[in-house]
């Protein structure tokens, strides 16, 4: 298990007329085997902070200008791609926040379940562990054989957090892992993944833009805005004692709904 490490990490989208600096000098830590969130509202760079993880920007234009992202005693910014890719999925996985786009419509659950199984540890055993991954998240084995379209989108969340858990990683990220569900099958997700986090010793960062979510789940919160973490803090003294007014802004809407 290793500890993951944001030091003073910024990342620049290349425009035409001038870069946009999407995060600003970006401070963060995940102990090994601690859940921590990152929170904040819609644009903030949360998702940013994820891709910048693994170096995986959902445009070309999208880079690291500066920092680092101690995973242990190695940076990945600094790691060529080729490299990197060792641990993408493999020792770091995770869960996008667009669940319907993340799974292929044409390959059966458990195809995709196997899929990531084999890139990091070969076919053999990858049906069993595939099984077991299904088992963990609550799907019935039955599942394996069937199509996304044929599953709710709460199913469809499971095969994705079993796909993101099956190959072993010790990092999971769960980017909005619950955007788009039903309330009630949310604070199922949640609880899952929670307990997930727990039982296999992964280390997990849970973003969403809802404090009131994370409340109970994590143990330490980081807010974001604007590209810039402007508080730290465990949980419960965030809630208690915010010391930011745009945590405390947070914290009124997340009491108000
Ligand atoms: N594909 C992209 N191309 C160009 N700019 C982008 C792209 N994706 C995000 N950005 C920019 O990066 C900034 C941070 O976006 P990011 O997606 O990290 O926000 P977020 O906190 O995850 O928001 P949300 O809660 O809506 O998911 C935004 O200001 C946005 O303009
Ligand atoms: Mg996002």
């Amino acid at each position: 298990m290793s500890d993951l490490r944001i030091e003073g990490l910024s990342v620049t989208i290349d425009h035409p007329q001038r870069p946009l600096a999407v995060l600003r000098d970006v401070s963060l830590e995940v102990p090994a085997g601690a859940s921590v969130a990152l929170v904040g509202e819609s644009g903030a760079g949360k998702s940013m902070t994820a891709y910048a993880i693994i170096r995986l920007f959902p445009t070309d234009a999208a880079r690291i200008t500066s920092g680092h992202v101690w995973y242990g005693d190695v940076d990945l910014a600094a790691l060529p791609e080729e490299a990197l890719r060792a641990y993408r999925g493999a020792r770091i996985a995770i869960i996008f926040q667009e669940p319907s786009a993340a799974l292929n419509p044409v390959m059966t659950v458990g195809e995709q379940v196997m899929e990531g199984i084999e890139i990091h540890h070969g076919r053999k055993g990858a049906r069993e562990r595939a099984l077991e991954a299904l088992r963990l998240v609550g799907l019935d084995p039955s599942v394996f054989k069937r199509y996304p379209h044929h599953l709710s989108g709460g199913q469809r969340q499971r095969v994705l957090i079993a796909s993101a858990i099956a190959p072993g990683p010790s990092l999971l990220i769960a980017d909005e892992p619950t955007s788009g569900l039903d309330v009630t099958i949310q604070a199922q997700i949640l609880d899952l993944i929670s307990r997930l986090q727990r039982d296999l010793r992964m280390s997990l960062l849970l973003i969403t833009h809802s404090l009131g979510l994370v409340a109970q789940r994590t143990a330490f919160t980081y807010v974001m805005r604007r590209g810039a973490i402007v508080e730290g803090a465990p949980t419960e003294r965030l809630f208690r004692f915010p010391q930011h007014p745009y945590t405390q802004a947070l914290l009124r809407m997340a009491t108000r709904l």
